[in-house]
């Protein structure tokens, strides 16, 4: 039986890919998607997935708009990592269709509390729409089947600032919100998603395929992999997102400890840090499972095998 998937996103150039692999992958159902302010604006993210789910032929999957700011925090889109788009060098036609009228974070609330089939959540940019669902029905917790999340840097050090990852740092009043909400948690932190990085060899083997959705990766992660050469020297790019939603069907690409994390809110240095209490100082019980082992070929493996299958179901020919 196939997994049904909420996703919220911010596309972004990994969240793309994260959206395709959802696509390509049989063990799962897209069953819709909600968007956050993040790597864009909230409705430049928008039409970024209104734009990809139609290059990959899914435009039926519908798509709710959600938060425009964090919670507490100014914003702090990333253009210098994803480009003005969002997308890089990418250029997606606009898309014909248009996004629900419902609020993203309502749409969250509605399917987990209304599914017969027990619903998984991925969030994959900043948690402020499943924050404000949290407290706007606090029942999603328990009825949640489980929820995946992309973000925070355990031992690793930040993306963003020198301790913290993006996402927790955009809206870290979300992030503490989510963390200690009690929802079944497993995190996918930069710990393990800079252990895969997608290297030009990798693109070059999408490459042998002539497809729109080969030449959306290429020209998405040509800007994607400059960003990481210019000020992280890192040769290729980090793909955070699509690993993250490969772990709802392929769980054992990781290795997971069950840990106490928290997200710091003071206003100092730390703002966004996320931490593991590894020798139980603070009593409390775990609130998470977080991947901190990785078999980065597994992934990689899995990750090129299914856009090529897509890029082969929708090539050029
Ligand atoms: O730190 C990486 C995360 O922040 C990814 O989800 C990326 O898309 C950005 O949202
Ligand atoms: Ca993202």
């Amino acid at each position: 039986m196939p997994k049904h998937i909420i996703l919220d996103t911010d596309p972004g150039i990994d969240d793309s890919l994260a959206i395709l692999l959802a696509l390509a992958s049989p063990e799962i159902v897209l069953d819709g998607i909600s968007t956050i302010h993040g790597n864009a604006s909230t409705a430049q993210v928008t039409r970024n997935a209104l734009a990809i789910l139609e290059l990959a032929k899914a435009g039926n999957i519908p798509v709710y708009a959600g938060c425009e700011l964090p919670l507490v925090q100014p914003s702090l889109l990333s253009p210098e990592t994803h480009g003005d788009s969002g997308l890089g060098y990418a250029k997606l036609s606009e898309p014909l269709g248009r996004p629900q009228l419902k609020h993203g974070s309502d749409f969250l609330i509605e399917r987990i509390m209304s599914s017969a089939e027990e619903v998984t959540l991925v969030a994959i940019g900043p948690l402020t729409n499943v924050a404000m669902a949290i407290r706007k029905e606090p029942r999603i917790v328990e009825k949640v089947k489980e929820v995946f999340i992309m973000g925070g840097a355990i031992r690793h050090q930040g993306n963003t600032t020198p301790l913290a990852e993006y996402n927790t740092f955009v809206d870290p009043h979300a992030a503490h919100i989510v963390f200690h909400s009690g929802m079944p948690m497993i995190l996918t932190p930069l710990d393990v998603t800079y252990q895969c990085i997608f290297l030009k060899e990798d693109l070059d083997r999408l490459l042998k395929i002539d497809s729109p959705i080969t030449k959306f990766i290429a020209d998405a992660t040509r800007f994607y992999m400059e960003f990481h050469d210019e000020y992280q020297k890192i040769d290729g790019c980090v793909i955070n997102d699509p690993m993250t939603l490969a772990l709802t069907f392929m769980p054992e690409i990781c290795d997971y400890e069950s840990l106490y994390v928290d997200v710091d809110i003071s206003t100092g240095v730390g703002l966004g840090n996320t931490f593991a209490d590894f020798y139980n100082y603070e009593k409390k019980k775990p609130n998470m499972k977080v991947a901190l082992g990785v078999r980065p070929r597994m992934f990689m493996e899995l990750f090129l095998e299914r856009m090529e299958k897509l890029a082969e179901s929708l090539s050029a020919r």
